[in-house]
């Protein structure tokens, strides 16, 4: 594999040897060192899970890292993204691990840059986030492996979400028996690319087995797509009480940042059926079997 742009690039088998290899790091005391690559991290947007998992994950994998100061750099004087890659791979930076706020430019520059690179997609604009998928696929199947049997929903912004468009490929690839995707009307997607759109909480939560909240998102809403939060409270909130729908075991999760007691009620990020922090520790094992997979590393799977 030369770069990670997208799910729909991944084959079922990749993605089973990328799970496989990410639950095999996870209880392994000693990691394979790969001390000859070197990986940047070019975060045009915020973040602070993705970019700090990338970071731990390589490091583990005792390759270098580099957190590239963009705004100190000499794209500050017009120089490019493409430029700025072309210059840090001749000084012998091997990964690239990049989120920006527009759609495709991680495989246009990886179109561009060639195999003198690997290119990693952590985030482009409201368009594929694979390595969130990936971890948060890891965390459903350590507690409920038969796929096919499940019933997940998504609840939120699915309109502008990178991770509602990654979920709905990987469940789509894995044969996720029923996916629901629940929004209000103003944040349902044009095109869904599995799965079936709802605006009732109640029809979607009723006996799922995995319930999963997106960030609201605001930084990405128009002029014409902003909510009344209390509205939004009122009828899409995660709580306590309308989580009693869903199975006794089903698990919650929520990729983060979370705003309290608008995606999901407090009570519930730390309840035992939460796995928010888990899909943060999973984060790093599939991050680090993403980099090994990308390749330039001298030591065979185990
Ligand atoms: N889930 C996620 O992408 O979080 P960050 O924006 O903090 O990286």
């Amino acid at each position: 594999m030369q770069h990670f742009l997208d799910i729909q690039s991944l084959s079922k088998d990749t993605i089973e040897a990328l799970l496989e290899r990410a639950m095999h790091f996870k209880y392994l005391s000693h990691f394979p060192e790969h001390r000859h690559c070197t990986m940047a991290n070019l975060f045009y947007e915020n973040s602070t899970r993705t970019r700090i998992s990338f970071e731990i994950a390589a490091k583990n994998l005792s390759m270098r890292v580099i957190n590239v100061d963009i705004n100190n750099s000499s794209e500050s004087k017009g120089e490019s993204i493409e430029d700025t890659i072309l210059n840090l791979a001749a000084m012998g930076v091997s990964h690239f691990v990049l989120r920006h706020t527009t759609p495709n430019l991680p495989a246009e520059l990886a179109t561009k840059c060639g195999n003198k690179v690997h290119i990693i997609n952590a985030g482009d604009g409201q368009h594929a986030h694979p390595s969130q998928a990936m971890l948060d696929l890891m965390t459903i199947v350590e507690q409920k492996p038969n796929l096919k049997d499940l019933k997940i929903v998504i609840i939120g912004n699915i309109k502008h979400s990178r991770v509602a468009n990654s979920l709905q490929t990987v469940f789509k690839t894995m044969g996720v028996g029923k996916l629901v995707l629940v929004s209000p009307s103003l944040w349902q997607p044009q095109i869904c690319h599995y799965g079936e759109g709802s605006e009732d909480l109640h029809q979607g939560l009723q006996d799922a087995d995995v319930v999963i909240c997106l960030r609201v998102q605001r930084e990405r809403l128009k002029e014409n797509e902003h909510l009344d939060l209390n509205y939004y409270r009122e009828h899409f909130t995660l709580t306590e009480k309308n989580m009693l729908l869903a199975k006794k075991d089903a698990m919650i999760m929520h990729p983060g940042p979370v705003n309290h007691d608008v995606e999901i009620a407090t009570g519930l990020v730390q309840d035992k059926q939460s796995f928010i922090l888990q899909q943060v520790t999973n984060g790093v094992f599939m991050r680090m079997a993403i980099l090994e997979k990308l390749g330039g590393f001298a030591e065979p799977y185990i």
